[in-house]
């Protein structure tokens, strides 16, 4: 990888260039909104990517309930994509999940491929109530979601 690029934990002054780049995704209806009050107050959960200061990708961990998390918002500027740059940011939440002493790691996803690629299988969402209960049944598409639901076990 390009040794200008460098992945961190994100930080309070990050919360306008991580608007921007989820803002462009919620826009198509790949990725839900998130207002620049709940980035900062979520600010820790987040892990940036930049390249040479410029931020270019993020990733976050949602705890779910006492053995599941959620990564969230997780996205490469384009021009970015195809580098396993977004590979990299899930490493760094599985590391995080870990850290956490939280065995499964799960995703509403598009992107299949790319999570099979990252060790995740596919599973039928209804196998996380926690999920369903806390956002699928304020989101729009609940009668009608086509994201599928991918999940690793952490050793
Ligand atoms: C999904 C996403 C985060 C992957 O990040 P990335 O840095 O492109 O992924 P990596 O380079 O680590 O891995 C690429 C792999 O994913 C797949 N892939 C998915 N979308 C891709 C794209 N647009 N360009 C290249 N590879 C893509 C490929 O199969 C590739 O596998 P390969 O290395 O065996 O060829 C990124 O494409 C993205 O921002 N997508 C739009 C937002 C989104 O859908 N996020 C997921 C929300 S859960």
């Amino acid at each position: 990888m390009n040794t200008t690029i460098v992945s961190r934990k994100a930080r309070p002054e990050d919360v306008e260039a991580l608007f921007e780049l989820i803002q462009g995704y919620a826009e198509k209806g790949i990725m839900l909104p998130r207002s620049r009050v709940a980035l900062l107050r979520h600010i820790d959960s987040f892990v940036v990517v930049e390249d040479a200061g410029k931020l270019i990708g993020c990733g976050s961990l949602f705890r779910l309930g006492s053995d599941l998390v959620e990564i969230r918002s997780l996205g490469m500027s384009e021009g970015y994509k195809g580098m396993g740059i977004g590979s990299r940011i899930v490493d760094a939440l599985i590391d995080e999940a870990r850290r956490m002493n939280i065995p499964k790691v799960m995703a509403l996803t598009y992107e299949v491929k790319f999570f099979l690629k990252n060790g995740f299988s596919v599973v039928d969402k209804e196998i996380f109530p926690e999920k369903v209960w806390t956002d699928c049944v304020h989101c729009s598409k609940r009668n009608n979601c086509d994201e599928i639901a991918v999940v690793r076990i952490l050793e």
